[in-house]
């Protein structure tokens, strides 16, 4: 993928631009920087981009698209309140995050405050993480989306987790990539679509 002119890749790491400077997004810390440095061959992110973010937690990846996309709004979907808290001197700080406590398996109840995203981002480690996904896809028809997908939280014993999901989520999208992202979060691989 070209890399838009605030991202680089240096040694092995992606740095991102902010206010002239070059700094480190930590792929550790979030699977965003992962999916990119992993060969991640897409990037939706405008400007204007409305994202609906589930599974903020205290929104390390959140206070990076906060930046990418300041023109619009980012609404923080989290079930804990703890992490919620953790997230409020980021929603205090960048004024475009919209922060929901909320649990994501129900749509409806953020539907004002996601008010038609382009694009859904979901970072949430639970059994069910496929449906909750696609359960908000339906809801809210976004153009594209990102499934961090953990497979070790999946109890099945069927033998292709990723055949199943992809198939799943084929059938709401026309491209759907899959990128190994085990290198920087254990068990985890990063599903772009659109
Ligand atoms: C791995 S963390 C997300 C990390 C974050 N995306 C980042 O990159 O900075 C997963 C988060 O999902 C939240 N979560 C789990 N189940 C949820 C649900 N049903 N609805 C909303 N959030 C949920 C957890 O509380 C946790 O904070």
């Amino acid at each position: 993928m070209k890399l838009p002119n605030y991202l680089r890749k240096r040694r092995g790491l992606l740095q991102i631009k902010k206010k002239n400077k070059w700094e480190n997004w930590n792929p550790f810390h979030s699977k965003l920087s992962a999916y990119v440095l992993a060969g991640g061959e897409n990037w939706p992110f405008q400007k204007n981009s409305k994202i609906l973010y589930l599974g903020s937690a205290e929104g390390n990846t959140i206070s990076y698209l906060s930046e990418i996309c300041k023109t619009n709004t980012i609404t923080a979907v989290e079930i804990s309140s703890v992490a919620m808290a953790e997230l409020m001197p980021i929603v205090k700080e960048k004024k475009n995050i919209i922060p929901c406590l909320f649990d994501a398996h129900f749509p409806e109840k953020y539907r004002i405050q996601a008010n038609n995203p382009e694009i859904i981002y979901q970072d949430i480690a639970q059994r069910d993480q496929v449906d909750i996904f696609l359960r908000n896809c339906e809801y809210f028809k976004p153009k594209y989306g990102y499934l961090m997908l953990k497979t070790q939280s999946i109890a099945s014993k069927e033998k292709n987790i990723f055949e199943d999901t992809e198939e799943r989520l084929k059938k709401y999208f026309d491209l759907v990539e899959r990128v190994n992202i085990h290198k920087w979060a254990k068990g985890h691989s990063a599903y772009y679509m659109h």
